[in-house]
């Protein structure tokens, strides 16, 4: 398996580039299912996530590429298969996406159960609750789930919860339905309203994306796009601002939007960290001893579960203690063990950790549980005494494009 040796100690200083964010990407390729034509999309990274999602394109007849200059290149002129691939989705969940634009293009989908993962058992309930609202009929068979009707209409739902990948997958599937559908309680991140804006663009009609409150007013077709961008990675920004923190480096982040890190840069200020921004830079340097904060994940805009395991790497060098409530996913802890063989003080008691800040981390052989924790490893390795060498980086390579590189051009000792 892939390992990264990091030499730490190093201050980060220069400029880095963000990609495009991962988590618009992958719903916005799901998207391409009902979009008739070509489409191209920019800002769009290559990344082990995304390549898994044009392969799912792939096999369902839409021919999908990777151009050069993080391009992506779709042509979606041929019948649609309505089946998809079992080891797509059980190798990525947000493969679940395709349900909804199947269903919604040819009146039938067949997806295998995404199943759970290492961070949480992850249920599809509040998905096909609102399927079976837009008129669907669910049959979950032989771990398929099958989605049948003859023709989607409109219809109110409210989630119990707002799920990120059920409002975009519901959104989705009321673009091509008879008549208004209208969801609450829906989730507000970016990402969605970039999805929305994509659909929009192809000729849907999407009303209070970024809102609680979403309606859809469903239309006979989409088109494909000429040219659509794709917002900038707000976790891949918030990973260089906290790298930036934790060796007291000074660096600008190119290809930024402010208000969707807004969240962790008051976080990051609070502990005294400076930042500062200015169209789509933004700058962070941090001098001398952080303190220790509080915080808790939760929907946007709140504090996102994408960064905890990056914080809480940042919190253990700190002074003083911090606590972090896990609110979003039920085993998300699973960088803790790793950490505390670096030398961090950290106890946990259900959602909650406690981390006591520790004056040094000494580099070690850590392993990668996830995307996020395998960058708060990374992270981890930047700051410790000595040699770190971070195993199972194929985590690491689904969420971030060129990581490695990107820090070593911001000073870092990394050999891979
Ligand atoms: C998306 C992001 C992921 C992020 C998460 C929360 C993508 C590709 N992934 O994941 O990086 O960590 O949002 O911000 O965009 N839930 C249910 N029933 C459902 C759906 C969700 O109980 O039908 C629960 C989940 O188990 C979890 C919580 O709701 O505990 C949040 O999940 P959700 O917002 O759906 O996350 P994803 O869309 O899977």
């Amino acid at each position: 398996m892939a390992t990264m040796e990091i030499v730490g100690g190093t201050q980060l200083k220069g400029t880095v580039r963000a990609s495009g964010a991962k988590n618009a990407l992958l719903p916005i390729l799901a998207a391409c299912v009902m979009l008739d034509g070509e489409t191209n999309l920019t800002n769009a990274p290559y990344l082990g996530d995304v390549n898994i999602m044009l392969r799912m394109l792939s096999s369902l007849g839409i021919r999908a590429e990777h151009l050069s200059n993080d391009c992506i290149h779709i042509v979606n002129q041929k019948k649609i298969r309505h089946i998809a691939p079992y080891d797509l989705v059980t190798a990525m969940r947000a493969s679940f996406f395709v349900a909804g634009p199947l269903l919604a293009k040819t009146g039938f989908a067949k997806v295998p159960m995404p199943g759970g993962c290492s961070i949480g058992t992850r249920p599809i309930d509040i998905h096909l609750k609102g399927f079976e609202a837009l008129g669907a009929e669910i049959n979950i068979e032989h771990g398929f789930v099958q989605l049948k009707s003859k023709e989607i209409r409109g219809a109110y739902y409210k989630m119990p919860f707002p799920s990120v990948g059920a409002t975009e997958n519901l959104m989705m599937a009321a673009c091509l339905a008879r008549g208004e559908a209208v969801f609450e309680n829906v989730a507000c991140e970016p990402e969605i309203v970039d999805l929305a804006n994509f659909l929009n663009a192809a000729g849907a009609k999407i009303e209070g994306a970024g809102t609680p409150t979403i309606r859809v007013q469903g239309v006979r077709s989409l088109q494909g796009i000429s040219s659509y961008s794709v917002i900038p990675d707000r976790i891949e920004v918030g990973t260089f601002m906290v790298a930036a923190a934790i060796t007291s480096g000074d660096i600008t982040i190119e290809n930024t939007c402010f208000d969707h890190v807004s969240f962790l840069a008051e976080k990051l200020e609070l502990m005294g960290v400076t930042i500062d921004h200015s169209g789509d830079l933004i700058f962070v340097r941090s001098n001398g001893t952080l303190k220790a904060i509080d915080l808790e994940t939760a929907p946007y805009p709140g504090f996102p579960t994408d960064m905890q395991s990056q914080m809480m790497t940042l919190l253990a060098v700190c002074e003083g203690t911090s606590k972090i409530k896990e609110s979003i996913f039920e085993n998300r802890y699973m960088h803790v063990p790793e950490l505390v063989r670096m030398g961090a003080d950290i106890k946990l008691d259900k959602q909650y950790a406690f981390i006591k800040g520790v004056s040094k981390l000494s580099g070690a052989d850590v392993r990668s549980t996830d995307l996020r924790a395998s960058a708060s490893m990374v992270l981890a390795g930047l700051v410790a005494e000595g040699r770190s060498k971070v195993h199972g980086l194929k985590h690491l390579r689904r969420g971030y494009h060129n990581l490695a590189e990107k820090l070593i051009g911001l000073g870092a000792e990394i050999y891979q």
